[in-house]
C-alpha cells in the first residue's frame, strides 16, 4: 500500500462556460502526491495555478465549467463524489488556505467562532470541546494571547496575524492534505518567511502533505520536495526540487530561474523571457511556448509535446536542454 499516492490527479482539463463558449485553463494536468510530501506549483500569474486548486476541492458550480479527468483519493474519484462525501472531503480530507482570508473568513463573526462552526460542521462535538480545540489550534499556528485573540473581528488582526486565523481554520478538521494558494504574497518579507515556516513546521508536525501554489521561486525552493512548473495550464517540467533546480529541462523552467537575482548571480545579467503567455482560449496547434521559446523548431511549433520522462524529471518538450 505503501506506493499508493495520498492524490492522484490524471489528465484533468477544465474549461469555463460562459455564453455557452468553452474557454479552456487547465490542460491534461497529471501528478501524484504522496502523504507527507510538499508538492509546490509554480508559474506566472494566470497559468492556471488557482484554479488547478480550487478543481481539486470542487469549488466550482457545474454549471459554469466542463471538467474531465480524474482526482483520486482515497480511492475515489471526487469528481463522482456525492453532496454529503463532498462536505466530508471539503475540510477533514483536503482544505485550503487561501491568498486573502477574505475567501475563508466572514468579516461580521470573530474568528474563533468561525473556527468553532467549522469543526461543529464536520463533527458532532460540544460547543465546550470545539472550542477548546479552536483554542488549541491558536496556539499552534502561534497566535499569542489566543483566548482574547478567539474574540477577535477578521479586521482587527495584522495580515500576517489573520493568515495564521486562515491556517488554522484550514487545520480545524485534521486535513491530510493542505492546499495553499500563495498565502504570502500579500504579506511583508518578514512576515512571510514567518509563515512559510510556519507551514512547514506544521507539515511536518502534523504529517500533512501539501500543495503550495506560488509565482515566487523562494518561496518555492523553501517549500518544495516535488515542483511542478505550469506554464498556460498545462505542466511543463516536474521534478524533485534538487534535480530541477541543478538541471531545469524545459526552456521556459531554464527563462524562470535565470529571471531571479539570486546571491550567486548579483551583477551577472538577468535574462527575463521575452514575450507573454497566450491568452487563454487561444487555440494554439503546438507547444504554448513555442513563441517566446529561443530553441523552436517546426515540430513544437505543429504539435504539443506531452510530459514525458527525461532522465529523473518530466519535461514536455521536443527540445529539453542537455546539460554537461
Ligand atoms: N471563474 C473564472 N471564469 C473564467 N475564467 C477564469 C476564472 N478563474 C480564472 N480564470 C482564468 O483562468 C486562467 C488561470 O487563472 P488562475 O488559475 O487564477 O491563474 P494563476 O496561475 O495566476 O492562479 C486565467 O486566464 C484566468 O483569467
Ligand atoms: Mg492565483
Amino acid at each position: 500500500m505503501k506506493n499508493v499516492p495520498l492524490l492522484k490527479v490524471h489528465q484533468l482539463h477544465l474549461d469555463f462556460i460562459k455564453d455557452q463558449k468553452l474557454t479552456r485553463v487547465l490542460n491534461g494536468l497529471s501528478f501524484e502526491l504522496h502523504e507527507r510530501q510538499s508538492l509546490v506549483l509554480l508559474g506566472e500569474s494566470g497559468s492556471g495555478k488557482s484554479v488547478t486548486l480550487r478543481a481539486l476541492l470542487r469549488l466550482y458550480e457545474e454549471k459554469n465549467i466542463a471538467i474531465s479527468g480524474e482526482i483520486i483519493f482515497n480511492g475515489k474519484n471526487v469528481l463522482e463524489l456525492n453532496k454529503k462525501e463532498l462536505i466530508d472531503y471539503r475540510g477533514k480530507s483536503v482544505s485550503m488556505v487561501f491568498q486573502e482570508s477574505g475567501a475563508a473568513f466572514d468579516p461580521v463573526y470573530n474568528i474563533g467562532y468561525q473556527i468553532v462552526e467549522m469543526i461543529r460542521a464536520h463533527e458532532s462535538i460540544s460547543y465546550q470541546d470545539a472550542k477548546k480545540r479552536a483554542l488549541d489550534l491558536l496556539d499552534m499556528v502561534k497566535i499569542p494571547q489566543a483566548k482574547q485573540r478567539f474574540k477577535a473581528y477578521p479586521h482587527e488582526l495584522s495580515g500576517g496575524m489573520r493568515q495564521r486565523a486562515m491556517i488554522a481554520l484550514a487545520l480545524a478538521c485534521h486535513p491530510k492534505i493542505l492546499l495553499a494558494d500563495e498565502p504570502t504574497t500579500a504579506l511583508d518579507a518578514t512576515v512571510q518567511m514567518q509563515i512559510l515556516l510556519l507551514l512547514k513546521e506544521l507539515q511536518k508536525e502534523l504529517n500533512m502533505a501539501l500543495i503550495f501554489v506560488t509565482h515566487d521561486i523562494g518561496a518555492a525552493t523553501e517549500l518544495a520536495d516535488q515542483i511542478a512548473v505550469m506554464y498556460a495550464g498545462r505542466i511543463v517540467e516536474k521534478a524533485q526540487l534538487n534535480t530541477i533546480l541543478a538541471s531545469p529541462l524545459h526552456p521556459y523552467t531554464d527563462g524562470l530561474f535565470n529571471s531571479v537575482v539570486t546571491f550567486e548571480s548579483k551583477g551577472k545579467s538577468l535574462l527575463a523571457i521575452s514575450g507573454s503567455p497566450p491568452r487563454m482560449g487561444e487555440n494554439i496547434k503546438g507547444c504554448s511556448f513555442a513563441k517566446r521559446c529561443s530553441y523552436v523548431n517546426k515540430q513544437c511549433e505543429l504539435v504539443a509535446p506531452d510530459l514525458l520522462l527525461v532522465e529523473q524529471a518530466q519535461v514536455a518538450c521536443w527540445n529539453p536542454l542537455v546539460r554537461d
